[in-house]
């Protein structure tokens, strides 16, 4: 990477952005609606079937602007090229950074260290597809004869997350007899809750381990492959009941899982960014290869939207600019995910993986340290549930968040007149949000409800919603599979383009090994003797009591 990548916040343009971020706090959004009918056209825009409305957040056409000018400063569109091109922009690994190749669905080569990846892609893909025709056509069986009926996920993370969400997106599809279960946490409640409804002979293990060496999953697959040889016949049945997906075949196979069943990714696909792979063979399952492969399409269109657009066209870019302009010009600390429509619950945590594992980050690709913020903090939850719990501190408490609203515009499920109640609170409470409710509203308010003056002084301020808190409204026709894949990778691209403007490795996750390592070495005193070198106090302390429980249990035995 050259020198002149690493402006700084000192820059013109930063500094520029400052002096407006101090004007537009001391505005109400809501003049810009009332002196300009047509911000709503403008920060607007569509893009793969989405519909993105940004005029609510605090933003006007000079911001923009000057976002734009702070994108070319930082050289985030030349850094999309290289990410396209294979070029190993993660830097601290070493590694190339192409999820979008996963996707390519229009095939145009797409070059790692000079080879064309795509005839590989394509390889796993067809394997994925002879793999899946033969479980849904029976003519893959279980050890006893039985077709399979349950997919079994066992995966942490990235080899999780993604896969989860978009199997509870698109459940309406699941149209092949195939029944879904997802084990990731190493709590022992998670895989035995599953194993109870479960019988194996009709059971399909997926372990999803990229490095296949997480503790979590190798441990949860260690034990459902004891739970199954329960009650197969030998190791032999093993075959026909776990496959694998990762990069290592030997720690596979030593596992025990032939690797005629294994599955491969590359280096150059991201944990958090390879629902696209072989990782989302679970989605495959679940909805059918046609299903995820218009995932992979609509994905594709949103990938090429970024690809080729620039300025105010490509909206991933925008959206990526207003996270950097809420986190740095703004303070903002967070951002919420709101998805309307349960089917999208899984949608925050993805996403929060996504973005905080990408661009939680404090040093830059050159290894100094940045010098604003970078990732929010990214939380949520789905609407209208939120609206009648935490939504509270967003019209009335003292921090600015910005958030999300996403949905479906028609629905699988038509029931009553619940899609109509939807999406009339989802466009409400953005406005709310916006708009808020001044103190003569509220005191006018009261007075038409025949309030007296005396109360209407005491309770007035109560009733007081200050507004201007920002959002962006995302809709789409339906839950499509290809209106879901389009909606994760604007949120990828978004996140490349703020980790780009921070000039950050947003393809590493350094600050993760820490915490494994941490575990690894506790473990050992676990229930047991103290040991020889203490730790510190606090973590003395909890060892103590987890002993002091443990021995009493034994003694009691
Ligand atoms: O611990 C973090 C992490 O490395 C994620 O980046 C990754 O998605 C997850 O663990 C699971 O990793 P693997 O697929 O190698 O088991």
């Amino acid at each position: 990477m050259r020198k002149e990548r690493y402006a700084g916040r000192m820059s013109p343009i930063w500094q520029l952005l400052e002096v407006k971020a101090t004007e537009h706090m001391r505005r109400h959004p809501n003049e810009w609606f009332e002196t300009d009918p047509t911000r709503a056209d403008r920060l607007s825009g569509r893009a793969a079937g989405l519909s993105i409305d940004y005029s609510k957040q605090r933003v006007t056409d000079d911001v923009i602007d000057g976002l734009l000018a702070l994108a070319d400063e930082r050289r985030v569109l030349a850094l999309r090229d290289a990410m396209f091109a294979g070029e190993h922009i993660n830097g601290s690994e070493d590694r190339a950074v192409l999820h979008v190749a996963l996707r390519n669905r229009s095939n145009r080569p797409i070059r790692f260290d000079g080879v064309d990846v795509m005839p590989e892609v394509n390889a796993v893909l067809d394997h994925m597809e002879s793999f899946v025709e033969a479980v849904h056509s029976g003519a893959w069986r279980g050890f006893a004869g039985d077709r399979i009926t349950d997919v079994v996920n066992i995966g942490v993370g990235g080899s999780d997350l993604g896969t989860r969400m978009v199997c509870r997106a698109l459940g309406s599809y699941a149209d092949r007899g195939i029944r879904v279960h997802f084990v990731s946490n190493i709590a022992p409640s998670d895989l035995a809750s599953k194993l109870a409804v479960l019988d194996p002979k009709t059971t399909l293990f997926v372990v999803a381990s990229k490095s296949f060496g997480t503790q979590e999953t190798l441990a949860n697959a260690r034990s459902a492959r004891r739970w199954f040889l329960r009650s197969a016949p030998d190791e032999a049945a093993i075959k026909k009941h776990f496959v694998a997906v990762s990069t290592h075949t030997e720690r596979v196979r030593e596992f025990g899982i032939d690797p005629a069943n294994m599955f491969p990714i590359w280096d150059w696909v991201g944990g958090r960014y390879s629902l696209w792979s072989a990782i989302g063979l679970p989605i495959a399952l679940f909805l059918g290869m046609d299903r995820f492969k218009a995932l992979l399409d609509g994905a594709h269109a949103l990938d090429e939207e970024f690809r080729l657009t620039s300025g105010r066209d490509n909206l991933a870019l925008i959206l990526g600019l207003i996270d950097v302009w809420n986190a740095d010009f703004l303070g903002s600390d967070s951002l919420a995910i709101f998805p309307y429509g349960t089917r999208l619950g899984f949608l925050p945590a993805h996403l929060q993986q996504v973005m905080m594992e990408s661009n939680g980050k404090r040093v830059r690709i050159d290894g100094q340290p940045v010098d604003s913020h970078t990732s929010p903090v990214l939380w949520g939850g789905l609407g209208t549930n939120g609206q009648h719990a935490f939504y509270q501190l967003l019209h009335q408490g003292t921090r600015l968040i910005p958030s999300d609203f996403i949905s479906a515009i028609r629905t699988h499920s038509p029931i009553g007149g619940q899609q109509r109640q939807l999406l009339a609170n989802l466009v409400a409470q953005s406005r709310a949000l916006m708009l808020g409710r001044t103190l003569e509203e509220v005191e006018a308010q009261m007075r038409a409800e025949g309030a007296a003056e005396s109360t209407i002084e005491r309770i007035a301020s109560h009733r007081v919603c200050p507004g201007g808190q920002p959002s962006n409204t995302i809709l789409f026709p339906q839950m499509t599979p290809e209106a879901v894949g389009a909606l994760l990778a604007l949120y990828e691209h978004r996140v490349f383009v703020a980790g780009a403007v921070w000039q950050i490795d947003s393809f590493d996750q350094w600050g993760v090994e820490l915490g494994k390592q941490m575990a690894d070495e506790v473990e050992p005193f676990i229930g047991t003797d103290e040991p020889a070198e203490p730790f510190d106090g606090s973590t003395q302390w909890l060892l103590d009591e987890i002993r002091a429980h443990w021995q009493a249990d034994q003694n009691a035995d």
